[in-house]
């Protein structure tokens, strides 16, 4: 709907006027900082929703224990309710509020890797409402190590149930603006820390498996985790087609919602190729009258002609610079309206597994409606 604002020019009406609450992340503790996370961190206690930053990527974050306040993320993101969110804590005394149990194997990893990008699944806490988990009796719970999270989860006293602050299958936002992009208007507020430091999402693991089961390969790779626990299995989703249509999904949880679907996508198409191939494909897309954008690894393609757009991406040889770089250049493309985005693969092992998934999903067709 479209109405008029008293200049008289026409302006997209808003259901809510979302706020920006800046902070010097240099300076987390300056008064002004502290005001931010205070407002923040009172607007979740009163069941609204908060973009806040974290290490991986900005979360949406709302009272997990509130189940009035976590539908409010669902239909802010047009997230399906079949697909659970992660629960934020900042301590251990929240850890106990939000599952019944702790594995003695969820201990060791807790030891080592928290607070950081690892999210255990657990036995839920009959306190956390069902929704959060979109009705599965195991929740994700993570320990962010970002200083802005922490203050927000203790300010807030609660902890904070928060998916990656995009709409549904949307790129996930490193930045405020990003953030911004996809929710403005939709979100009571976002505070507004800078870039997310690592640029990619958590690990999910179910611990409470024996061998725990990797559902999303992220940030803490499987290699660190098997140093710690042993082999681990790793899930696999059903074969295109099997998976529920968005339709059906809705009332059917499943034992891994969103793994295996399209996921993390940029609106141009997504064309996942080797470095040896991109010329040709530059060439043969330009052909074919494509508006072509490159995600350009430092030193490769300088000249690629008939590129319309290009990403510096970073440095081949550094998959942590190519994770955390990863979604702001599919963002910058699809800015620049571009029709096909070309990206070379990184190779797998460590960062490079996760890297290699969000590519996958995010290249994956649109489901038949
Ligand atoms: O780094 C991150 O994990 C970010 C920041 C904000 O913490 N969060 C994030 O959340 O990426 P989200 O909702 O965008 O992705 C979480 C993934 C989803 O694919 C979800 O299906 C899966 O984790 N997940 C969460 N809880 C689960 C559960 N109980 N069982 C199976 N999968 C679960
Ligand atoms: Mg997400």
């Amino acid at each position: 709907m479209q109405i008029s604002n008293q200049s008289g020019s026409l302006v997209r009406s808003r259901e809510i006027e979302t706020v920006r609450l800046e902070i010097d992340p240099r300076d987390p503790d300056s008064s002004q900082s502290k005001a931010a996370i205070r407002k923040a961190a009172r607007i979740i206690r009163e069941g609204g929703t908060v973009a806040f930053p974290t290490e991986t990527v900005y979360g949406l974050g709302a009272n997990a224990l509130d189940a009035a306040a976590v539908r409010k993320i669902f239909e802010a993101k047009r997230r399906p309710s079949y697909d659970p969110l992660i629960v934020h804590i900042a301590d251990r005394a929240q850890l106990n509020r939000v599952v019944e149990a702790v594995p003695p194997a969820a201990l060791l990893l807790i030891e080592k890797f928290w607070p950081g990008p690892l999210t255990l699944l657990m036995p839920r806490h009959p306190g956390v409402p069902a929704i959060v988990s979109a009705g599965l009796p195991r929740v994700g719970v993570r320990m962010p190590s970002h200083p802005i999270a922490h203050r927000l989860i203790e300010a807030a006293g609660v902890p904070i149930a928060a998916p990656s602050a995009n709409l549904f299958r949307h790129t996930s936002p490193t930045q405020a603006t990003f953030v911004l992009e996809d929710l403005d208007g939709r979100i009571d507020a976002v505070l507004d820390a800078g870039e997310a430091t690592l640029g990619l999402e958590s690990t999910v693991i179910d611990i409470c498996e024996s061998p725990a089961v990797l559902y999303r390969p992220g940030m803490v790779s499987r290699e660190q985790i098997e140093e710690v626990l042993g082999p681990v299995a790793e899930y696999h989703p059903d074969p295109p087609g099997v998976a529920a249509s968005e339709d059906e999904a809705d009332s059917t949880p499943r034992p891994a919602p969103g793994v295996g679907m399209k996921h993390y996508a940029p609106r141009a198409r997504l064309i996942l190729t080797g470095l040896r191939d991109i010329s040709q494909l530059v060439h043969d897309l330009g052909e074919q009258g494509e508006r072509v954008g490159l995600m350009q690894p430092e030193g490769y393609f300088s000249k690629a002609a008939r590129v319309d757009a290009v990403y510096r991406w970073g440095k081949w040889s550094d998959p942590a610079e190519l994770a955390q770089r990863l979604y702001a250049g599919l963002r910058q493309l699809d800015r620049a309206h571009v029709t096909v985005i070309l990206c070379p693969m990184p190779g797998a092992g460590g960062v490079g597994t996760a890297i290699r998934d969000r590519l996958m999903k995010a290249a994956q067709p649109d489901l038949p409606e």
